[in-house]
């Protein structure tokens, strides 16, 4: 950490907003004005200029039995509603919302805002025939299609709570999902398009849902509702199985929003922490609406009458929940929704997507942008990208390096980039430079938004300065606060608010510094949570699985700093002597790494698995993670006097040379 924090402080450019774009910028400086004034004024403005509300709020915030907040708690609106119907009404119905693009070349449909809103009320009325309603839970498990958005919207329509599981996760991590919130529905396709062949999705629910490992047939789940899309072989549960082309066209056109208070549970959405289970981050309507649509519109300065936005992120995850389907459509946004990877069927892609549809604004993850830069500013130059007005960065720091180099070949260094803090927890953006306003620094996130207060602060939660790092905290409630995890409200406190108890702070999990002009400097995660490619892993979870192998005795799963995806996944395993003496270590590490990804994702796979004799652990039996990842990066390993037996180390060493 220290040569990075050493690099940090050379990091002395600056870039000013041009005249031009500060001219016509969403953002003005008065907003921080507005903001600092009153707090809780400032966000009530918000979420009455920018939401309808079908029974308007009196109250703002109630913090009088923290950590649990409720905002606009009195007021009544319907999120559906503010997405779509109110568009229509005001005569945007011809507006395109949806501008998709599937995997493979030629495949493109464009959804007006009238469209989706049809399809939506269809949907509505299907979920109501199914029983569903007010507080059930549906899980999702899609690819990026136009219907995934429409199943969200049609879920929270109704009042009931959607899970979306991305696509990318196992059977395994379906299950343990769609238990844990207890759903009764799964919306999902046959399969989608990724790297050039479609991957099955149904599958993956017939496993979910079906007796696994003898734990007995899922049994909440009533129906399974399946988008025709990849066209591969399915198999079918007559009773629990509908196709969407068979009941949706069918199902009655109109049906009008119910308003549901402010507070009415909006999602779950899975999240991994530092122990095995992945804990349900659930959000609420009105003031989770209220900071999506206010930080897409001002951070990502929406002008929904010309510009094109596209978000990259997979609806998976909490940025493909706030900016690609609430914040841009509660904003009457146009935006690109693409299907597939960035290198199929050529490495130019995303930028042929660009220019393909002038996209004016672009949201993407550092990672995604390392490996641009890996493959060479020849791809993206042989694409007219000068439609590009703005550029943005989410999910993990970016080095000033990878800054520069969006902004030069990307942004023909015209376009401001914002770089935006924020996580599942906090559901929309909390640190970032507002565009036209703030003077840019590449690999700072910089500051606080307008009605967000942070600070960095020591172990006992005192400010730790300028020119200092320390952890980060949110020391006033905010509107899209994450309300709880779901079904398990002691493990919410104990995460994220006993270790500043007495200050009353959020603990982010984040460590961050404080440069001289006051910016914020992420630095990563404190504890054993993983960031690869800008995903949230616990080290734990990928240790059950590998625990979970026949062959397998004992793992340690570190992080290891990685050119192109942050961090990546290494894993040190010990082996049963059995499969050591019929095996190959090769062989062994092979087949380890495909069985993560097999369990949890290919997300998950490890990058490296080494198989070794012994684990560092202390007397009291912890793995000292520490020590591996001092191997797994190729540094000197650090003081080994804690360890039980301290020569342990050194062999391990030995062994991974
Ligand atoms: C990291 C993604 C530095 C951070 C929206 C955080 C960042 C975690 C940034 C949340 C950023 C996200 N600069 N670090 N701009 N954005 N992170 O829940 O460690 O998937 O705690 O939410 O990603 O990840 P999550």
């Amino acid at each position: 950490m220290s040569s990075q924090i050493d690099h940090l402080l050379t990091e002395s450019r600056k870039f000013a907003p041009s005249a031009e774009f500060a001219a016509d910028a969403v953002a003005d400086a008065s907003l921080y004005e507005r903001a600092a004034a009153d707090r809780e004024a400032f966000w009530a403005d918000q979420a009455r200029d920018l939401l309808h509300w079908h029974t308007p709020f009196t109250e703002v915030l109630d913090w009088s039995n923290p950590p649990f907040a409720t905002w606009f708690a009195d007021g009544e609106l319907n999120v559906a509603y503010n997405c779509l119907d109110r568009h229509v009404e005001a005569g945007d119905g011809d507006r395109v919302a949806l501008l998709w693009e599937g995997e493979p070349e030629g495949d493109e449909r464009r959804v007006t805002y009238a469209e989706l809103t049809d399809e939506v009320k269809r949907l509505a009325n299907v979920l109501g025939d199914l029983g569903i309603g007010h507080g059930d839970r549906v899980a999702i498990y899609m690819p990026m299609i136009p219907e995934a958005i429409a199943a969200m919207l049609a879920v929270a329509r109704v009042g009931a709570i959607h899970s979306v599981v991305f696509g990318g996760f196992s059977a395994d991590s379906l299950r343990a999902r769609i238990d844990d919130a207890g759903a009764r529905l799964v919306i999902t396709a046959d399969g989608g398009w990724r790297k050039g062949k479609v991957s099955p999705l149904k599958p993956a629910v017939d496993m979910a849902l079906a007796d696994r490992n003898g734990s007995g047939v899922q049994e909440t789940v009533e129906h399974v509702l399946v988008v025709r899309r990849g066209e591969n072989a399915v198999e079918w549960t007559e009773g629990r199985d509908l196709w969407w082309h068979d009941v949706v066209p069918r199902a009655a056109a109109d049906h009008v929003a119910q308003p549901f208070p402010a507070e009415n549970p909006l999602f779950i959405l899975y999240t991994s922490g530092t122990t095995g289970k992945p804990k349900g981050i659930l959000h609420t309507s009105g003031g989770y609406l209220t900071q999506a649509t206010f930080t897409n519109r001002v951070v990502h300065d929406i002008h929904p009458d010309t510009d094109v936005f596209w978000c990259t992120a997979d609806i998976g995850w909490i940025t493909g929940h706030s900016y690609v389907t609430y914040g841009p459509l509660a904003n009457g946004a146009t935006q690109v929704l693409y299907e597939g990877t960035p290198d199929t069927p050529h490495p130019g892609r995303w930028w042929e997507i660009v220019q393909k549809y002038g996209v004016t604004i672009l949201y993407t993850a550092p990672t995604a942008i390392r490996s641009f830069m890996k493959i060479g500013r020849q791809v993206p130059a042989k694409f007219d990208l000068s439609s590009l007005r703005l550029l943005g960065s989410v999910g993990e720091p970016i080095n000033p390096e990878a800054w520069m180099w969006y902004r030069k070949i990307i942004g023909d260094k015209k376009a401001p980039i914002v770089d935006t803090w924020w996580q599942t927890e906090t559901g929309a953006m909390m640190v970032s430079a507002l565009p036209g306003v703030t003077e840019t620094k590449p690999g700072s996130a910089q500051v606080p938004l307008p009605g967000i207060s942070i600070d960095v602060v020591d172990e006992d939660g005192a400010h730790v300065g300028t020119g200092n790092g320390g952890l980060l905290v949110i020391t006033e409630p905010w509107p899209s606060m994450l309300r709880g995890i779901w079904g398990d409200p002691e493990r919410f406190v104990e995460t994220y608010w006993q270790k500043f108890q007495k200050q009353g702070y959020y603990f982010a999990g984040d460590g961050a510094r404080l440069d001289d002009d006051g910016d914020v400097w992420f630095l990563g995660r404190v504890d054993d949570v993983m960031n690869v490619s800008g995903h949230r892993l616990s080290t734990t979870e990928i240790e059950s699985a590998l625990v979970g192998n026949e062959a397998v005795a004992e793992a340690a799963v570190v992080g290891a700093s990685d050119e192109t995806t942050g961090q990546a996944v290494v894993a040190f395993v010990i082996v049963k002597q059995s499969y050591l003496d019929a095996h190959s270590p090769a062989g062994l590490a092979d087949a380890l790494r495909t069985w993560v990804g097999e369990q949890i994702g290919p997300i998950a796979r490890p990058r490296d698995v080494y198989i070794v004799g012994e684990l560092p652990k202390t007397r009291s039996g912890k793995i000292m993670r520490r020590l591996l990842r001092d191997v797994a990066e190729g540094r000197e390993v650090g003081d080994t006097t804690t360890l039980a037996d301290t020569a342990v180390m050194s062999v391990i060493s030995a062994q991974v040379k």
